[in-house]
C-alpha cells in the first residue's frame, strides 16, 4: 500500500477499520496488530522485568494522527495520551500544512553530555585549563574502551569541555564529556562513560568527583521543524468565518503573547508538549526526559519563553518554527522491550532516532498551531467540550451508540454534566 497519511474521513471510521488501514500503512503483521487491538498486552511478566515492586499495570488509549508529510514523507503518528482533542487538533493542523508542502525538520548529530562534578581542587581554573589539554588522550581512552559499544555504529566520545562555576559552598570543576549515542537515548552510555573517566579526570584536577551524570538539557541534539501555513488555506478551512491574514495575524500576536511573558509561555509550551509527550510515550521513550531538556531549553536565555517562534513570509503565510532538544532514541529500554512501543515505531517507519526526533519536533509544532488556531479564532472550548461530553456520556454509563446520543444531547443543552448526561440516558433508554 502506498504510505499516505491524509485519509480522508479516518476519524469517522470504527475503531477497527482503522486498525485495518494503519496495518496495511505500516505492513504490520497479524499478531503486531492484535496487541493493538486488545488490551492488556504488556503482559506481567515483561512489566516485572521493566520496574520494581510490580503489582500490575495501566493502560492509555493510543490514537492515530493522520496527514503528517514530513520532509516529504509521509507518517501516520502512534500518540498515547488521556487528554481528548489532542489527536485530532495535530491530525487537523498537519492537514492545513499539506498545501504548504508540510513540514521540513532536521536535527542535530546526537550528542548527549555528561557532567562530571569536581570538587575541592586547588586551582579550579589551572584544572579547567588542564583538563582540556588532555581532550584527545581522555578521547581516545573513552572510545578505545567503549563500554557502551557505541564507536561500532559510528557513535563514541567526540569532545569534552570544562568550566569553573561558583557555587555556595565554593569553586566546583564541571566537566561536560560530549557523546554520540547514535541511536541511543543515551543515559546508559553518557552515565557509564563519565563514571569511566572520573577517576582520570580527579587525576588531572586534584580534586574529588562526586556527580557523574548525564544532562537533561540536551542542546546538542537539537530537533527543528518548520511549517507554512497558507492564509487561503486557513480561510477557507473556518468556512469564511475568519479572513485568512486575521488568523496569520491572530497567530502571530497569541505567539508573541507567550515570547513576552512566562504565564502564557507555559501553557503554550504546555501545548507543544500534548503532542511531543504523546508521541515519546507512544514509543517508549523517557518522556521526563524530553519535558525537563524542553523547559529548560525554553529558558536558556535566563527568561522562560515560547518554544515556537511565528512569522509572516512574503505572501502573508503564516511561517512557523520549532527548535528544542530531542533525547529520544529506537534501542534500549522500553523502545525495544514494550511490545505497543515496538509497534508503535513501526507504524512511524522511522529508521533512526535523528528521524524519530524530527517527527516528534513536528508533531511538537503541529500541536502548539492547532491551539493558537483555534484560541485566536473561534476559542479553544468548543471542540473540546465536544469530545469532553463524551467522556461524560461514558462516565454517566452509556456504551455504544449512546455515547454519541448523550454527547450531541448535553453540547446541544450546554449541560455537560454527569447528573445531566445520566438524566438523558435514562431518557434515551427508556424510548
Ligand atoms: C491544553 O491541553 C493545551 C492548551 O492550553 C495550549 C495553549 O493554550 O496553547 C490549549
Amino acid at each position: 500500500m502506498e504510505r499516505k497519511s491524509d485519509i480522508s474521513g479516518f476519524h469517522k471510521l470504527p475503531a477497527k477499520k482503522r486498525l485495518e488501514i494503519v496495518k496495511r500503512f505500516a505492513d504490520l503483521t497479524g499478531e503486531e496488530a492484535k496487541l493493538l487491538e486488545k488490551t492488556g498486552a504488556l503482559d506481567g511478566k515483561t512489566a516485572d522485568m521493566m520496574i520494581e515492586n510490580v503489582v500490575g499495570t495501566t493502560e492509555l488509549p493510543m490514537g492515530i494522527a493522520t496527514n503528517f508529510l514530513i520532509n516529504g514523507k509521509d507518517y501516520l503518528i502512534p500518540m498515547v495520551i488521556e487528554e481528548p482533542s489532542v489527536v485530532a487538533a495535530a491530525s487537523y493542523a498537519a492537514k492545513l500544512a499539506r498545501p504548504g508542502g508540510g513540514f521540513t525538520a532536521s536535527s542535530d548529530e546526537p550528542i548527549m553530555i555528561g557532567q562530571v562534578q569536581l570538587v575541592g581542587v586547588k586551582n579550579p581554573e589551572k584544572a579547567a585549563r588542564d583538563i582540556i589539554a588532555k581532550k584527545q588522550e581522555l578521547i581516545n581512552y573513552a572510545n578505545t574502551i567503549d563500554p557502551c559499544v557505541l564507536v561500532k555504529f559510528g557513535g563514541g566520545m567526540k569532545g569534552i569541555e570544562a568550566r569553573v562555576i561558583s557555587t555556595p559552598v565554593g569553586k566546583m570543576v564541571i566537566v561536560h564529556i560530549l557523546v554520540d549515542c547514535r541511536d541511543a537515548m543515551g543515559a546508559n552510555a553518557v552515565n557509564t562513560l563519565a563514571e569511566t573517566l572520573a577517576p582520570m579526570l580527579e587525576d588531572i584536577s586534584g580534586g574529588k568527583s562526586r556527580l557523574k551524570i548525564i544532562s537533561n538539557l540536551a542542546d546538542r541534539r537539537l530537533a527543528r521543524a518548520k511549517a507554512i501555513w497558507k492564509k487561503e488555506v486557513l480561510e477557507k478551512a473556518s468556512k469564511g468565518s475568519f479572513k485568512g491574514e486575521d488568523i496569520v495575524n491572530g497567530i502571530i500576536e497569541a505567539w508573541a503573547f507567550a515570547f513576552s511573558d512566562p504565564y502564557r509561555a507555559s501553557t503554550h509550551n504546555k501545548g507543544i508538549m500534548n503532542g511531543i509527550d504523546a508521541v515519546v510515550v507512544a514509543t517508549g521513550n523517557d518522556w521526563r526526559a524530553i519535558e525537563a531538556g524542553a523547559h529548560t531549553y525554553a529558558s536558556i536565555r535566563g527568561r522562560y519563553t515560547s518554544l515556537t517562534k511565528y512569522s509572516k513570509d512574503k505572501d502573508g503565510n503564516l511561517v512557523g518554527e520549532i527548535e528544542i532538544p530531542m533525547a529520544v532514541g529506537l534501542v534500549g529500554g522500553a523502545t525495544k522491550t514494550h511490545p505497543i512501543a515496538r509497534v508503535a515505531v513501526k507504524i512511524l517507519g522511522v529508521k533512526t532516532a535523528k528521524e524519530l526526533s524530527e517527527v516528534i519536533a513536528s508533531v511538537g509544532l503541529a500541536q502548539n498551531f492547532a491551539a493558537l488556531r483555534a484560541l485566536a479564532t473561534e476559542g479553544i472550548q468548543r471542540g473540546h467540550m465536544r469530545l469532553h461530553a463524551r467522556n461524560i456520556a461514558v462516565m454517566a454509563g452509556a456504551t455504544g451508540n449512546e455515547v454519541e446520543l448523550v454527547a450531541s444531547k448535553i453540547v446541544e443543552e450546554k449541560k455537560i454534566r454527569v447528573d445531566r448526561a445520566k438524566e438523558v440516558l435514562e431518557e434515551i433508554r427508556k424510548k
